[in-house]
């Protein structure tokens, strides 16, 4: 049976704009700027534009047994994760939030934590693709390189990042995700920006988050989460969210995708902070420009009244 709709435009979990380092904007209130120009073009006649559409998992359905079966895959991606981009679809269709990235759907339905109803099901669909991306056949162990480094830096160890983050997902109450992400020149406040940027606010986290919240809407780069909704694994673990959250993270991390999207979180940091300084250079400019057209304005006065 083919899930994917030939016309549908695919979701990202990287969005094409983080890709290639851009991410909207050097901080979230450009961010913020752009989405709006982005809805106010959209603001005439209302139409249907562009369908997102279920990407499968990069790996059969019985690939991750006996650590996740197939029966699992069917329902928590065949079922539930298709069910929040079929209600999406219906959701956006013909609204102002139609044709944007889903990442910025995710953005301007957040509201600043006031959700729009479009919210949990643009979140649900974008998390979901990221958590089939963060496992494989064949995961689990240690990462190495520049990640590993970064995990000994920030939580002492492998062993405390591992501790920090099973504990993330085991405490978070009811439904919703565990996460490690990357918080590049960001204060410890959801949506702040962090007005005296240093080297030692880039940092490796681990935060949970209610729900379908996932670390975007707080300008995270997220880097990898497990899903700890009990539909993820109930029929493998019945109640026993603790073995399935050891069994993810022996058996199923993929570390590769982690350091990957480290890699591009952080080109990502590195040409905001090339954006942020084009823009204080500018404004720089144009201030000065402004005073230089004061003083000349000024002699000239000054002239006049001299003649
Ligand atoms: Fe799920």
């Amino acid at each position: 049976m083919s899930i994917v709709a030939s016309t549908a435009k695919p979701i990202s979990a990287f969005p094409t704009s983080q890709a290639q380092g851009g991410f909207r904007g050097s901080t979230l209130g450009l961010q913020w700027r752009n989405i709006e120009k982005k809805c106010l073009r959209k603001a005439g006649p209302a139409k249907i534009s562009a369908k997102f559409d279920l990407k499968p998992p990069p790996y059969p359905l019985n690939a991750l047994e006996p650590h996740m079966s197939r029966e699992t895959l069917e329902y928590h991606w065949g079922k539930h994760h298709r069910t929040y981009v079929e209600n999406l679809n219906k959701q956006i269709a013909g609204t102002q939030l139609d044709g944007l990235t889903l990442e910025d759907i995710i953005l301007v339905a957040y509201n600043k934590g006031d959700l729009l109803p479009a919210f949990n099901n643009a979140a649900q669909a974008w998390n979901h693709e990221f958590f089939w991306e963060s496992i494989r056949p064949g995961g689990g162990g240690e990462p190495s390189g520049e990640l590993l480094e970064l995990i000994n830096r920030d939580f002492g160890s492998f062993e405390g990042f591992v501790k920090e983050f099973k504990t993330a997902a085991s405490m978070q109450f009811g439904s919703g995700w565990s996460w490690l992400a990357y918080k590049a020149n960001r204060l410890n406040v959801g949506n702040a920006v962090n007005p005296c940027p240093s080297e030692e606010d880039k940092k490796l986290v681990v935060v949970k988050s209610p729900n379908a919240v996932n670390p975007l809407v707080w300008d995270y780069s997220p880097l990898l989460t497990i899903d700890v909704w009990e539909h993820a694994y109930y029929l493998d673990f019945q109640n026993r969210r603790p073995d399935y959250i050891s069994t993810f993270m022996e058996k199923l991390v993929s570390w590769e995708a982690v350091s990957s999207r480290l890699e591009a979180a952080k080109a990502r940091a590195a040409e905001r902070e090339r954006e942020e300084e084009r823009r204080k250079n500018e404004e720089y400019d144009d201030q000065t420009t402004n005073s230089e057209a004061v003083e000349m304005y000024l002699d000239s006065n000054k002239d006049d009244s001299s003649e």
